[in-house]
C-alpha cells in the first residue's frame, strides 16, 4: 500500500483528530500494521518454521502490541519494562526473547520467573544468569547474540554486527559461549544476531546468514543441536516516497536467507526455526505524527516553519539526520519556497524538515510520515514538554485513544 496516498484519503480523519485531541499527536493505522505482518508471512510462506518476532522498542504502545500478538507475531524484548508489557499481555513466555547487553539482576529474575528466553550477550553473563537461576530454581532457556561482523552499510549509529560494537559474543568466541553454557544447567535453544536497521540491501543479511550457519553447523558437529535460528531485524523502509525505491523488499529478503537456511537443514539432518525480529517494517509506516504551525518565519538567509513538535517528540531527524516526508495537510500543493520545518525547542538541532518546498499558514495541521517506528518509543519529556496523544485508526474505521496527551500535572508529579 503506499502510505502516502493512504494519508491523503485519511486527510479528514486525520485533521478531525488533530481538532479533537489536540497536537503534537501520533497517528497509528491498523490496517497498515495488518498489511505489515501480511507481507512478512506471505513472503516466508514457503518456510514452514518461520517465526514472526517484533522487536518491542520500536512501538510498545500496548494496543500496538495486542493487535500484533493476535496476529501471531511474537515479541523481542530489551528491559524488564518491555518484558512486563509482553508478560501483561499474556504472551506465552516461550514466544518471548529477552536480548540486552546489560541486563539487571531485576530483569534477569523477571525473566526466569516469566519462563521466557534469555538472549546472551556476553561471557559475564553467562556466570550472572547461571547464580540467579540457582537461587531461584529455575532452568534458563538460553540462546546467544552472537556478533558475526557484518558491515550492514546503513547509519553508524544503527549498525550494530560490525566488530567494533558492543553488542553480542564476537563470532570467533561463539563455540567457546556454548560449550561453557552446557556446563551449566541451561536448556540452550538457539542462535541470534542483529546486525543493524533500515538495511535496504540484501548482501549483509546473506553474508550473516552464512557465517550463523556456519557456527550452527560447528555446534551440531559437537553435539549441541540448535532449536532456532534469529537472524534479527533491520529491514528498511522507503522513507522518501519519491517513486524510486529499489531497496530490499520481503520477497527478496525471503529469497536470500530461505534458501541458504535449506541448506543449513540439510547439513544438520532437521529444520530450524527461521526467527525474524523487525521493528521498524511493522510498525514504520503505519504512524504519522501530526503537528500544528505555529508561525512562519523568513529571515534574510532562511525561512522557517514553528510547529509544535520538536524532537521530544521525534528525534530521529535530529539523532540521526533522518528524512521524513511531511505533508500540509491543510494544502497539499508545492508553492515556490523552500523551508526548514523546527520545533520549538532551545536547540538549534531541532529541525524535522530541511529544505522542504511546502506551503503553510499558522494552525494548518502537518503530518510527518512513518513515525510509527521509533517515534513515540524514544520521545521525552525535554524542555518540560508533554508527551504527545497517541490514537489508532481501527481496521472498522473507528477512532480509539490508546494514550492521553500528557498533561501539566503529569510534570510536577
Ligand atoms: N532486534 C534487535 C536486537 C534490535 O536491537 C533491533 C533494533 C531490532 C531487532 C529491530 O530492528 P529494526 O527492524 O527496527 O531495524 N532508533 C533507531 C533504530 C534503532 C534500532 C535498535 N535496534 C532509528 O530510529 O532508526
Amino acid at each position: 500500500m503506499d502510505t502516502q496516498k493512504y494519508l491523503i484519503e485519511h486527510k479528514k480523519n486525520l485533521l478531525e483528530i488533530s481538532e479533537k485531541f489536540g497536537t503534537p499527536t501520533y497517528v497509528y493505522f491498523e490496517e497498515i500494521l495488518h498489511e505489515n505482518v501480511q507481507k512478512y508471512f506471505d513472503a516466508f510462506n514457503n518456510y514452514g518454521k518461520f517465526k514472526l518476532v517484533y522487536a518491542y522498542k520500536a512501538n510498545t504502545n500496548i494496543e500496538i502490541c495486542k493487535i500484533l500478538k493476535n496476529l501471531n507475531v511474537r515479541a523481542d524484548v530489551v528491559s524488564a519494562g518491555e518484558l512486563h508489557i509482553a508478560k501483561h499481555i499474556g504472551l506465552n513466555p516461550n514466544d518471548v526473547l529477552f536480548t540486552s547487553n546489560g541486563k539487571t539482576d531485576e530483569s534477569i529474575e523477571s525473566a526466569l520467573n516469566f519462563g521466557c528466553i534469555i538472549n546472551i550477550d556476553g561471557f559475564e553473563e553467562i556466570k550472572n544468569i547461571d547464580e540467579i537461576s540457582k537461587r531461584l530454581d529455575k532452568k534458563p532457556k538460553i540462546s546467544f547474540r552472537i556478533n558475526p561482523e557484518v558491515n550492514p552499510h546503513t547509519h553508524d549509529k544503527i549498525a550494530t554486527g560490525v566488530k567494533e560494537s558492543k553488542f553480542g559474543i564476537n563470532i570467533r568466541q561463539a563455540i567457546e559461549a556454548y560449550k561453557l553454557a552446557r556446563e551449566k544447567n541451561f536448556e540452550i535453544l538457539g542462535i541470534h544476531c542483529h546486525i543493524g536497521s533500515q538495511i535496504t540491501e540484501i548482501e549483509p543479511f546473506i553474508e550473516e546468514t552464512k557465517k550463523i550457519s556456519n557456527i550452527v553447523i560447528d555446534l551440531h558437529e559437537i553435539g549441541i543441536n540448535l532449536k532456532f535460528v534469529d537472524l534479527g531485524g533491520g529491514l528498511g523502509i522507503d522513507y522518501l516516497h519519491d517513486g524510486n525505491y529499489n531497496g530490499l523488499t520481503h520477497n527478496l529478503l525471503a529469497n536470500g536467507i530461505v534458501p541458504l537456511i535449506e541448506n543449513l537443514n540439510k547439513i544438520l539432518g532437521y529444520e530450524v526455526e527461521l526467527l525474524l525480529e523487525p521493528g521498524r517494517s511493522i510498525v514504520g509506516n503505519a504512524g504519522v505524527l501530526l503537528t500544528k504551525v505555529l508561525s512562519i518565519k523568513r529571515t534574510p538567509y532562511k525561512k522557517f516553519i514553528n510547529v509544535d513538535a520538536g524532537f521530544n517528540d521525534l528525534i530521529r531527524p535530529a539523532m540521526y539526520d533522518a528524512y521524513h516526508k511531511i505533508l500540509n495537510l491543510n494544502d497539499l500543493s508545492e508553492g515556490d519556497e523552500i523551508f526548514e520545518i523546527v520545533g520549538n525547542l532551545c536547540e538549534s538541532g531541532d529541525i524535522l524538515g530541511r529544505a522542504r518546498r511546502i506551503v503553510a499558514k499558522r494552525n494548518d495541521i502537518l503530518a510527518i510520515l512513518d513515525t510509527g517506528a521509533y517515534g513515540f518509543s524514544m520521545s521525552s519529556n525535554y524542555n518540560s514538554m508533554p508527551k504527545p496523544a497517541e490514537i489508532l485508526i481501527g481496521k472498522d474505521k473507528k477512532v480509539k485513544v490508546l494514550r492521553e496527551m500528557e498533561n501539566l500535572a503529569a510534570l510536577i508529579r
